[in-house]
């Protein structure tokens, strides 16, 4: 297939082209390299052995996603881009809510105005906003809230593609709701690198690893856990990128807009996930306990059992994985790209 990925210079998206490369698609991706390096394209190309097309420029600035449009057909398209930091979305809502959202009105204009209805969107485990524990493990049907301006432009553009499908049986629209992607890309040449200090958890451990940072405050020790830390569904970015490949599959066959998790289905806390981590490296993790994070939910995982029904695709990679994988790129790329 041929295929347009927005944001594809990103950390999923460079990673999800390796993967559609392996599969034999072709691809272009649009990026306005607001969050992200070239640098990360020229990569994928020396892991895949091909470089994808990239078109810097902007997907809410309609000329450039017509002409794009005109000048190419494409099976479908894998729109990664947006902005994605939960507490800048909180101190800058209206960068958010343009970016993510006015810019995707204007990618799915674009879209029906040249007949391309296969979509697959890049939703979140945040449109559960903060889940009840009887509502664990997650399924596709759980209630829906949004608790921060990142949050409601993910849930809103689920709702937009919602009722757009309904009206127009055209569309067929994946929302795969990504739980916790972790780690990179085996080679260590392409991985997560964060502006300023990171908000997540893995980039922040990685980056204590290498003596960036000091020493890492686990957020809490007396959460309703096994362990008192809070638990999440983390999820190997190959993993993750191999979903996509594997939703690209099944999009034209599924109409409508189905929403689908993307996670591994098992929790795994963060007192687990620092233990993985020193035993990936080999020594330990200097780190504290701290007070509890505002708006933290005790624990978040997935029920992947749509993803195997329809995409027929799981995760295969463990959290020693996600940690060996997460520090080789860190430890060979101590600043990132730069
Ligand atoms: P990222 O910031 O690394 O990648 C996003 C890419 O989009 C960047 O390359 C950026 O330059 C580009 N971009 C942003 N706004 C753009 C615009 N208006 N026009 C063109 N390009 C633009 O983020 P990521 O972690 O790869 O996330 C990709 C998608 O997955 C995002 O939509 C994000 O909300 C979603 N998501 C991410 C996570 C996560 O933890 N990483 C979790 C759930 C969902
Ligand atoms: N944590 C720490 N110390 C840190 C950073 C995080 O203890 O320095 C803890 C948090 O309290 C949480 C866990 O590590 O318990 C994971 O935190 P992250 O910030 O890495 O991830 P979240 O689950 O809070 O949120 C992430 C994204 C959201 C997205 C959600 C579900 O940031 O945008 O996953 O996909 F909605």
């Amino acid at each position: 297939m041929n295929i347009l990925v927005t944001g594809g210079a990103g950390y999923i998206g460079s990673h999800t082209c390796i993967a559609a490369f392996a599969a034999g698609h072709e691809i272009t991706v649009l990026d306005n390299l607001s969050n992200s390096s070239p640098e990360a394209l020229r990569r994928v190309g020396k892991i895949a052995g091909k470089v994808p097309r990239l078109v810097v420029g902007d997907i809410g600035d309609r000329s450039v996603v017509k002409s794009l449009l005109d000048s190419e057909k494409f099976d479908a398209v894998i729109h990664f881009a947006g902005y994605k930091a939960v507490g800048e979305s909180v101190s800058k809502p209206w960068e958010y809510y343009v970016n993510n959202i006015s810019g995707t009105l204007v990618l799915l204009d674009e879209m029906r105005r040249h007949g391309l209805y296969n979509l697959i969107f890049s939703s979140s485990a945040t449109v559960y906003g903060n889940p009840l524990p009887e509502n664990l493990p997650l399924k596709e049907s759980a209630p829906l809230a949004a608790l921060n301006p990142y949050g409601q432009t993910k849930l809103w553009l689920e709702d937009v593609m919602r009722a757009m499908s309904a009206a127009d049986p055209a569309w067929h629209i994946l929302l795969l709701r990504y739980f916790n992607p972790v780690g990179a890309h085996e080679s260590g040449l392409i991985g997560e690198d964060p502006a300023g200090i990171p908000n997540n958890l893995m980039p922040y451990i990685t980056q204590v690893a290498v003596g960036r940072l000091k020493e890492l405050t686990i957020f809490g020790d007396d959460w309703p856990t096994p362990d008192g830390t809070c638990i999440r569904d983390y999820i190997h970015v190959c993993d993750l990128a191999e979903g996509h490949v594997a939703a690209l599959a099944k999009v034209a066959e599924l109409p409508g807009c189905t929403p689908i998790n993307l996670g591994s289905g098992s929790g795994v806390s963060v007192a687990q996930l620092v233990a993985s981590f020193e035993k990936a490296t080999g020594r330990p993790l200097p780190h504290k306990i701290g007070p509890r994070r505002a708006g933290d939910a005790a624990a978040c995982y997935a029920d992947a059992s749509r993803a195997l029904e329809l995409l027929g695709w799981k995760t295969k990679r463990d959290s020693d994985a996600m940690c060996r994988d997460a520090w080789r790129w860190q430890s060979m790329n101590p600043k990132g790209y730069k």
